[in-house]
């Protein structure tokens, strides 16, 4: 794995870098592979990279046909409810695109139960992907994600036997303690650590300790997960504003 971690001055300059990110990791990985598989995130984090996706120059730049869109994580609300993680992707970015409806994947939340839905993605991302359920978890080219104040990425929350799963791709997860407190479902770690790409998208002086703890402490998983995101196989940049970045250290900080 290789991890690099990337300052920027503010949200709006981490929202165009992280937009500029995912335009090469989409040109990168057509050119190489003929499609890009990219999983979106959920929180306000990303709001603004998505709508600079959907916009010039940006827009132009990715070839939508062979992009196929995907969720990390998902509220089980309708996609039309404000809480919902597509609804919000939809709204600023993928209903803005020229993204044919087959590329995109949204998790579905009307299966009947968090684990209806998160076994009926499981099996949606074992077709696209060709592979078997029970076999190694598919490499996404580009996962993104956000960090909650409390060190969650994805639906993945302190202290949540979610975070022991190692073979599901694909899990339901009941509430953490940060708002919105409805069930959800999420990627698993062994479904982001296959990824070939994981960019965390981090602005706001709230995140600071736990950017600092999770960069400088190594701390347990249990307690901070995104600690336990590191792509076996793949490159992981920690994308921060420099509010979020505040609490690291000179040598973290890469000066
Ligand atoms: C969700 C998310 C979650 C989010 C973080 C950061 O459904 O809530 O996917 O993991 O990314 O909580 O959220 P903010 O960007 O709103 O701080």
């Amino acid at each position: 794995m290789s991890r690099d971690i990337v300052i920027c001055k503010d949200s709006a300059a981490l929202s165009g870098r992280a937009a500029d990110a995912i335009v090469d990791q989409a040109q990168a990985a057509i050119a190489s592979r003929g499609r890009f598989t990219l999983a979106l995130t959920g929180g306000s984090s990303p709001v603004e990279t998505y709508k600079l996706l959907a916009q010039k120059p940006r827009m132009a730049q990715i070839d939508w046909q062979k992009t196929f869109v995907f969720m990390s994580d998902e509220r089980c609300v309708p996609f039309d409810d404000d809480r919902s993680n597509f609804g919000q992707a939809r709204s600023s970015f993928v209903g803005h695109v020229p993204l044919p409806p087959a590329n995109i994947l949204p998790i579905p939340t009307d299966a009947g139960s968090p684990d209806a839905d998160a076994a009926r993605y499981a099996q949606t991302l074992a077709h696209f992907f060709g592979a078997l359920l029970d076999a190694a978890p598919p490499a996404f080219d580009l996962v993104l994600l956000g960090l909650g104040d409390d060190g969650h990425c994805a639906s993945l929350f302190p202290g949540k036997p979610t975070l022991e799963e190692t073979k599901k791709w694909v899990v339901s997860s009941p509430p953490g303690t940060l708002p919105p407190p409805v069930d959800r479902v999420t990627f698993t770690f062994p479904l982001i650590n296959a990824a070939r790409a994981v960019m965390f998208m981090v602005s706001g002086a709230k995140k600071a300790p736990a950017v600092q703890d999770i960069l400088e402490n190594a701390p347990p998983v249990s307690k901070r997960p995104s600690a336990g995101v590191h792509p076996a196989n793949g490159a992981l940049t920690w994308l921060l504003d420099e509010d979020a970045a505040s609490m690291l250290s000179a040598q973290t900080r890469g000066r």
